[in-house]
């Protein structure tokens, strides 16, 4: 069966892909490139020995995606990664990121609603909980006003989905609400890519231990935690790109119990910063150079997912550790450094 994945050079997307081939299905990838790179194909072939079809294409080309979809008549899913997701970037131009994330969205779902029947898996994020008032966060937790137009996008972008499957029956979605991925494919072939300074703790430690950076800056550590920096669910990214697959084989074998769901996808643990910090150092052997710096706007205390939803009704548990995740990261940033 044949399953478009958008994005799917990127960072999720490219560990899905990985997974997806491995359960048998045939994967056509859409990326503009505009935050990844074709070389990633060639990381995927040398792990799975397939290399997907690859379509370099805007979905904001309206006539590009109907055309495709005429070319691609037999796909049954999407998985829809493609979009801007710098939540700084996404202040400073909100209709760049409304024009992107949701009007691609919106042209998707356009032509999946035209055929007899379509799976749908959406990229969502934890962020459309913003603080939470009770942790763990579960499913019921209120969405609460976006913090970002990124965010925002995310929070449009379910509902959009919702409302759909609300007047198309033969469309069945979910959105997964993703914690925060981290790490890389153990055969070190794909990983995280992220262009210019990064804004995740993660790729800024391993450029940091890897001497591109000169110092990690820890943002606040006054917060009403265990050691006084913030708390994240911070999952592999094979475990979250497994994750995919299962939630897609239950839309295509009708095994949903609505024709749109909702699950939190993370580990159902909170670390802190530093708690991260000594991770990496636990499994790089590296000292990192870091120093506390002033806390960053929007940043939200704490936030980690109840994963019961998804454990039982998916079937779904992250099996990979912070120690697991860490040490792939180090091993993705070393090969990248061609150190
Ligand atoms: C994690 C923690 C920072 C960098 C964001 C988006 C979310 C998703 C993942 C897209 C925070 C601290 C970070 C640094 C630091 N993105 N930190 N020094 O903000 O939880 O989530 O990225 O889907 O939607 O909101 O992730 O990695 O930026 O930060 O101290 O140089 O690390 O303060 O506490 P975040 P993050």
């Amino acid at each position: 069966m044949k399953i478009l994945v958008t994005g799917g050079l990127g960072f999720i997307g490219s560990h899905t892909v990985i997974e997806l081939q491995n359960e048998g299905y045939e994967v056509v990838i859409i990326d503009n490139c505009s935050n990844s790179s074709e070389d990633v194909l060639v990381g995927i072939e040398n792990i799975t020995g397939k290399a997907p079809i690859f379509e370099k294409m805007d979905l904001r080309d309206r006539s590009k995606v109907t055309n495709f979809f005429k070319k691609h008549s037999d796909i049954v899913g999407v998985i829809h990664f493609a979009a801007s997701k710098a939540v700084g970037e996404s202040v400073q131009i909100p209709l760049t990121y409304y024009e992107n994330n949701i009007g691609t969205l919106v042209y998707l779902l356009q032509e999946l609603q035209e055929k007899t029947e379509a799976s749908f898996i959406f990229s969502s994020s934890c962020t459309v909980y913003g603080q939470a008032d009770e942790l763990p966060i579960t499913e019921a937790a209120p969405v609460k006003p976006a913090e970002s137009p990124y965010g925002n996008t995310k929070q449009i972008g379910e509902e959009i989905i919702r409302d759909t499957c609300k007047i198309a029956p033969q469309l069945k979605a979910i959105a997964l609400r993703y914690f925060n991925p981290i790490g890389a494919h153990e055969s070190v072939e794909i990983g995280e890519l992220p262009l210019g300074v990064p804004q995740n703790l993660v790729p800024f430690i391993t450029q940091t231990a890897i001497g591109l950076r000169e110092k990690l800056s820890v943002f606040g550590d006054d917060y009403p935690t265990t050691d006084g920096t913030c708390v994240r669910d911070y999952i592999h990214v094979v475990d979250l790109a497994k994750a995919h697959v299962i939630a897609l084989n239950r839309l295509i074998k009708n095994q949903n119990k609505s024709n749109y769901e909702v699950f939190n996808i993370g580990t159902g643990t909170g670390s802190s910063v530093l708690e991260v910090i000594q991770s990496f150092e636990r499994v790089s052997g590296e000292k990192l150079n870091y120093a506390i710096a002033p806390r960053r706007e929007g940043d939200v205390t704490a936030a980690f997912a109840d994963t019961t939803l998804a454990n039982n009704e998916l079937g779904w548990k992250a099996e990979l550790t912070l120690d697991n995740a860490m040490s792939s990261a180090w091993k993705w940033e070393q090969k990248v450094r061609n150190t």
